[in-house]
């Protein structure tokens, strides 16, 4: 089964063609640069730069992949959690597409794309895993036990682990989305100059990066703010997000038994806290997987994976707009038809 994916839940648009049997044949990203005057994400000119470009970019993966239209089974588009307007341009744009070429849609959870990105890999992780879930709205541990069975296991109580980044790197002066340009300046600087907090790192499985924020703020105020200064906060920073990210990963991976972790969203692009976790697998005896930085991202492929597997499990979306703003990841069922794990990119 040939699926076109196509996601557009908030700055990026991505579209990708993903085949069950020979992997992904084409994926465009789009990162739209309307919103770095702002300092954030603005919801209406998001949905227009969609708007401009979600038809060119469907038209440039075919070519590219050397399909028609004909040639494709299936349509997955992102129907929700992200911006309601930004979800709404690539709704309405695949159920267009599916009604014109009569195959089947299906609507896809951005985060469960998320989860299985790893799936896009040379070697995927088998289930059961463990996911740490990190991305501009979301901080999660996730038991991860087959396709739709989710078990939220810890989660951040205020800012996600990509918010704080962006928070912190737009108090440092840097340009948004503040996490990439953050990550490149802290490697200039000195992680211990700045003993940050790190909130509940002694108990449970729970996040809490408000009060990092808070600390890097008072310092930053006091300080010189010299380049070498503003670097050894970043780096600071980001070692104090990593040390609890990677402290409750170890203790729910202790928790649940589990010996494999995945690490998907934005801020698992992060190449300090790829490396560092993969250095106590080695040493620990678990193995990390972890899709290519640019699937951590937003991006189309994992909507088309997740999309193909739903629609190989058949699961068919009414012809409904039907986009949601909010959408617990809870809320997902496993279908009673699981296929088995498709091809990922040799
Ligand atoms: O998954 P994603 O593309 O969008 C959401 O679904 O939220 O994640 C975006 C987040 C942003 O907060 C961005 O700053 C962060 O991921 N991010 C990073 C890095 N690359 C992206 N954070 C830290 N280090 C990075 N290298
Ligand atoms: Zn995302």
């Amino acid at each position: 089964m040939r699926v076109l994916g196509i996601e557009t839940s908030c700055d990026e648009t991505g579209i990708a063609i993903y085949d069950s049997k020979a992997g992904l044949l084409a994926h465009h990203i789009f990162s739209q640069k309307a919103h770095n005057e702002y300092g954030g994400v603005v919801p209406e000119l998001a949905s227009r730069d969609h708007v401009r470009k979600v038809l060119p970019m469907i038209q440039g993966v075919l070519k590219e992949a050397k399909l028609a239209p004909q040639d494709i089974d299936g349509i997955a588009y992102t129907a929700g959690p992200g911006l309601v307007g930004a979800l709404m341009v690539g709704a309405v744009v695949a159920q267009s597409l599916r009604f014109a070429w009569d195959i089947p849609a299906v609507g896809v959870h951005h985060m469960e794309g998320h989860l299985l990105a790893p799936m896009l890999e040379a070697n995927p992780p088998p289930f059961p895993f463990l996911a740490l879930l990190v991305s501009g709205g979301h901080s999660q541990l996730i038991k991860v036990t087959q396709l739709g069975e989710y078990e939220i296991l810890g989660e951040s109580l205020d800012d996600a682990a990509g918010e704080a980044f962006d928070k912190t790197a737009k108090l440092l002066g840097l340009p948004y989305p503040g996490g990439p340009h953050l990550a490149k300046i802290a490697v200039l600087g000195n992680p211990e100059r700045y003993a940050f907090p790190r909130p509940l790192l002694d108990r449970g499985l729970d996040f809490s990066f408000s009060g990092l924020k808070t600390a890097v703020s008072n310092a930053f105020a006091k300080s010189d703010k010299s380049e070498q200064t503003i670097a050894d906060i970043a780096a600071s920073f980001e070692q104090a997000v990593i040390d609890t990210l990677i402290t409750k990963s170890l203790r729910a991976l202790q928790m649940t038994d589990l010996k494999q972790i995945i690490i998907a969203g934005g801020v698992g692009a992060n190449q300090k806290l790829r490396d560092t976790l993969f250095q106590l697998g080695e040493k620990q005896g678990f193995k990390v997987y972890y899709p290519r930085p640019i699937f951590c991202t937003d991006n189309g492929a994992m909507i088309a994976y997740a999309g193909c597997m739903r629609l190989l499990a058949g699961e068919i979306e009414d012809y409904k707009i039907n986009v949601r703003a909010r959408w617990p990841l809870t809320e997902l069922k496993s279908p009673s038809f699981i296929p088995s794990p498709l091809a990922g990119e040799g």
